[in-house]
This record gives C-alpha cells, structure tokens and sequence, in this order.
C-alpha cells in the first residue's frame, strides 16, 4: 500500500497525542519486540537491556512530532541513517520492527488518522533505515 505521509500533521503530532501516549506507544514497541518470537531477528541486534532504547525513541519522536527537543538536547542531530549502519537491516528486519510498531500503535493509539499518519510516518523512516 502507497501511504502519502503529511508531514504537517506529523509535526502535530506530539500535541494531538500527548507525551505520556507516546510514551506508552515506545514501551509497548519494545514490550512486543522482546516477547514475540517473530521479532527474535531484530531484539538481538539491540543491547540486552531496553531502558536506553526506550528512552532514545521517546526523546526522538516528541522532538519529531513538534514537542520539545529531548533527543537533540541530548544526543545532538538524529541522523538517524548513520546510527543505524552499524546493524544488518534488510525487507525482513524492516517488516519485524513495523509489525511491532504497527500492534503497538493498535493498542496505544484511538484516533483514527492519528494512527494512520504514524503508521506512514514508521513505513518512510523504516524503508529508509534499510541498508541490505
Ligand atoms: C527498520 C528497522 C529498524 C531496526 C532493525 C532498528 C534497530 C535499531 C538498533 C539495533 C538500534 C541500536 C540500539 C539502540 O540504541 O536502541 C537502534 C537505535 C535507534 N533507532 Fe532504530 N531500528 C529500525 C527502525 C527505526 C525507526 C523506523 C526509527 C524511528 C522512527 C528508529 C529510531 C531509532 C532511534 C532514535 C535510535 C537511537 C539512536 C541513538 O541515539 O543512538 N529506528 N535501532
């Protein structure tokens, strides 16, 4: 499926949803990528414990969704292409972390075109993210 992501209405996103729904959507991602066996190809590429992860795509995506900068203020410029390079991500890694955020969103989100401009916000940012 063609998803037109607009990215005004990402850029609301942080306000439409509040901080603390962002912040359930990021930890149920990661609940899910550590307990399903479907995602066992990503959980490995990441560190043992979660809580940095966790806290690293909060602090991007309230930054992205046009709330305050909490991952520049603390990492500096996302780029987010370069830190990935390190790990194998290929079609596979990419459709096991969007099946993650895609429950995640399900479960997290209420409001319809919220969670369709996430959805195509995560596709954009996952496709790009590819590096095999
Ligand atoms: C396409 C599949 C993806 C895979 C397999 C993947 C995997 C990883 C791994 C292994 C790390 C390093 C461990 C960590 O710092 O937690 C990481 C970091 C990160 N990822 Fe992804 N990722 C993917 C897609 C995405 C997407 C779509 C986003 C944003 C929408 C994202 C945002 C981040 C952020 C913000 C970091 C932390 C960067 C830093 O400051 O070090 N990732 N990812």
């Amino acid at each position: 499926m063609k998803t037109t992501v607009a990215l005004d209405r990402i850029a609301a996103l942080c306000d439409r949803m509040g901080e603390a729904t962002i912040r359930r959507m990021v930890d149920r991602f990661y609940d899910i990528m550590d307990s399903s066996p479907d995602a066992a190809g990503i959980r490995r590429l990441h560190p043992d414990e979660l809580t940095e992860s966790r806290d690293k795509l909060f602090w991007f995506l309230v930054g992205r969704f046009g709330g305050p900068a909490l991952y520049a203020e603390r990492r500096g410029q996302p780029m987010l292409k370069a830190r990935h390079n390190p790990f194998p991500i290929g079609p596979s890694e990419r459709d096991q972390w969007m099946a993650c955020m895609e429950k995640s969103v399900a479960e997290c989100v209420a409001d319809p075109q919220d969670r369709q401009d996430l959805i195509g916000f995560f596709h954009m940012v996952a496709d790009a993210m590819q590096n095999r």
